[in-house]
């Protein structure tokens, strides 16, 4: 028998107003958990939450650990506790070295690498006192693999594997799992500024013959933090149509 669903669990999604966080919310909540979604402006998080069936879109700057901090206190506060998180929230600027501004340093690395960093302490603080939970952060292949012209996000992506192998290492003891999925070229707003050369590029490079949805990360997600994967920890699962081969 299966056990896919998340009823009477309470998840949070950071990064979730669009894309695979989005995608994600919608599929945590259709598999029954108390889905709170989180994006930097409040009125985009509601209207977000209303379309992917989940509880609450809150106003969150993942870059902010003290707000980090107490937006996921208040969340486990109000729904008696916290049992899934996905740390999602994340940017893709490219630069070619060389060209590289400080600027797009610190905003890569303090929303990819610290915000994950945040979010992860955050979700373990909340989740120790039951000693249960999943989290799953949101890597990428080009953190695994790197990739021309994306130096910042590859080091930003790789970091964040390794948040998810090290939390693993430790918060294991206490129940709680921590997995990263590392997805290829999927189509949201993050990617829309590829050409359409190099979308055709990438989807004949990949052995599925196209690019992904963001569903197909979402689906994954939910395999990770439901009971299914129950024995499965400190991993980074790459969902990219096999583009990597
Ligand atoms: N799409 C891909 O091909 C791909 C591949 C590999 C990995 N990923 C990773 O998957 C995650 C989601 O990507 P996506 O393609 O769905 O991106 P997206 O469509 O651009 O959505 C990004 C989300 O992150 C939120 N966000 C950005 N900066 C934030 C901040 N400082 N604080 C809080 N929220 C913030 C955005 O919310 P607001 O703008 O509403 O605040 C939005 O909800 C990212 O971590 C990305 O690196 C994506």
């Amino acid at each position: 028998m299966t056990d896919l669903s998340l009823s009477g669990r309470v998840a949070l999604v950071t990064g979730g107003t669009r894309g695979i966080g989005l995608a994600t919310a919608r599929a945590l909540a259709e598999a029954g958990a108390t889905v709170v979604l989180t994006g930097r402006d409040e009125s985009r998080a509601k209207e977000a939450a209303s379309a992917a069936g989940a509880a609450a879109g809150l106003a969150l700057d993942v870059t902010d650990a003290k707000a980090v901090s107490a937006l996921v206190r208040g969340v486990a506060k109000e729904h008696g506790k916290l049992d899934i998180v996905v740390a999602n929230a994340g940017i893709m600027e490219d630069a070619l070295l060389g060209m590289i501004k400080e600027e797009l340093v610190d905003t890569t690395l303090s929303t990819n690498v610290a915000g994950t960093l945040h979010t992860v302490q955050a979700a373990a603080r909340a989740m120790m006192r039951k000693k249960s939970g999943a989290i799953v952060v949101l890597a990428s292949i080009v953190g695994e693999y790197g990739s021309a012209g994306q130096t910042v996000y590859a080091a930003s992506k790789a970091a964040v594997a390794n948040i998810a192998r090290s939390a693993a290492k430790e918060l294991g003891r206490s129940g709680i799992r921590v997995n990263a999925v590392a997805p290829g070229v999927i189509e949201t707003d993050l990617t829309s500024g590829l050409s359409e050369d190099a979308k055709a590029e990438n989807s004949s490079r990949t052995p599925l013959g196209r690019l992904g949805r963001p569903e197909e990360v979402a689906n994954a997600i939910r395999f990770l933090v439901s009971d299914e994967a129950s024995f499965i920890t400190g991993q980074v699962l790459g969902i990219d149509g096999g583009l990597v081969l």
